[in-house]
This record gives structure tokens, C-alpha cells and sequence, in this order.
């Protein structure tokens, strides 16, 4: 079924896909601690920048089922080549290698943008997460305790990392944790 689903860059033209979508993630109570809902103009910054790749998951009709960003882990110049991610599927399209195909391209992004590391952090009971996670070469690294509340209730996240080993040889910056 992946084999249907492409991806390319996302587009202003595409913010109202991307906001519904992550709308729907922000509702499930299951893939982040936001709970505010998203407007389309909160998502237009994040597509126009250029430092961190936005990447979309189209079906062969052109729709957006999906997509993946990056985003800044810390500001400290050591941090650079570090970026946080983000991914959501539609509900629709979950459970058939739309997350996968597109969580390997965000990879893709990554590397040819210069990051040396891709994070994020992720609930326990994700399941389809964890597995897709797993799935694209990332390692869980351990477990933040009682790192937020939802919706009052404390949880802990699993923290995940994935090395992109071309772009650790040369990368130059402060070394002091
Ligand atoms: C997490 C999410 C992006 C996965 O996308 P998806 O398109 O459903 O995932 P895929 O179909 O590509 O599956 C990827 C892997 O996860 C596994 N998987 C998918 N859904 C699963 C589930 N509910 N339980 C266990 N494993 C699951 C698949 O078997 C596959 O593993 P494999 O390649 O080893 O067979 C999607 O479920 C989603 O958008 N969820 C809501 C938002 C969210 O949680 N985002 C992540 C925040 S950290």
C-alpha cells in the first residue's frame, strides 16, 4: 500500500491538511501534551522555514494523509545539528506504512539538511509510534518521568533518538554538555 504514497515538501497551499491533521492527534489525547487546537496561521511559520524540512505524504489523487516535521531541540549552538520531530497521519490512513514511508524521508531531510541527530519523545502507551519509531532505526533511549501533564493526569515519555552517522564525521561546535 506504501507503494501509493509519495512525499514532497509542504507547500502554504497545504496548511489546512496539516492543521486538520494535527488537530486530530491534539484531540486523541494520545501523541502530545498540546491540547490547544492548531489554526492555520500557527502552521504557516513552520512551513515557510527553511532550516527545518516539513515533509508531506501524498496519496496518487494529491490528497495529504500525513506529515512529518522537524523542529529546534535546543538554541545552544552545541545543539545545532539536533532537531526534534513531529509526525501525524490522518486516522483514515493510519496502519498502512504511511508513517513509515514518511518518517524515512524526514530521515532523508535530515541528513541532506546537515542534522547529525533526530529526537523526540513519545507517551508510553503509543504503540504505533514506539513500532514505527522501532521500525526506522530508533533507539529508545530511556524514560523521562512524570514530564507533563495532560489533561491533569502526569506521564512519563520515552525518549528516542536516531544518529545519522554521515553527518557525524566533521561536526564542529562547543563539546561541553
Ligand atoms: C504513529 C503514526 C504516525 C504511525 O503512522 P502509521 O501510518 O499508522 O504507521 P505505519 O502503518 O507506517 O506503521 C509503522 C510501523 O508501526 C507498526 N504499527 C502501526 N500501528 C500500530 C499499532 N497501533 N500498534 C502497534 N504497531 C503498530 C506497523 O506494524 C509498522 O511496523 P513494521 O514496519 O515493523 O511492520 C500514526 O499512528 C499517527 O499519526 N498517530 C497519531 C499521532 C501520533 O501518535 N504521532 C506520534 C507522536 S510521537
Amino acid at each position: 500500500m506504501s507503494a501509493q504514497i509519495s512525499t514532497r515538501a509542504a507547500a502554504s497551499s497545504d496548511a489546512s491538511r496539516i492543521t486538520a491533521i494535527y488537530n486530530q492527534g491534539i484531540a486523541a489525547r494520545s501523541a502530545t501534551f498540546e491540547t490547544r487546537p492548531r489554526r492555520i496561521e500557527d502552521l504557516l511559520p513552520r512551513i515557510a522555514d527553511d532550516r527545518y524540512p516539513l515533509r508531506v505524504a501524498i496519496e496518487t489523487d494529491g490528497a495529504v494523509v500525513g506529515w512529518a516535521g522537524l523542529s529546534s531541540y535546543r538554541s545552544r549552538d552545541c545543539y545545532a545539528g539536533i532537531a526534534e520531530f513531529s509526525i501525524y497521519v490522518d486516522a483514515s490512513a493510519r496502519g498502512r506504512g504511511v508513517g513509515r514511508v514518511l518518517l524515512d524521508d524526514l530521515v532523508d531531510a535530515a541528513r541532506s539538511a546537515g542534522f547529525w541527530k533526530v529526537v523526540s519523545r513519545v507517551f508510553p502507551f503509543n504503540a504505533a509510534s514506539r513500532a514505527l519509531c522501532r521500525a526506522c532505526g530508533f533507539r529508545e533511549v530511556g524514560v523521562y518521568e512524570k514530564h507533563g501533564r495532560l489533561d491533569g493526569q502526569w506521564l512519563d515519555v520515552v525518549i528516542v533518538e536516531r544518529l545519522i552517522p554521515e553527518n557525524l564525521a566533521g561536526a564542529a561546535g562547543d563539546t561541553s554538555p
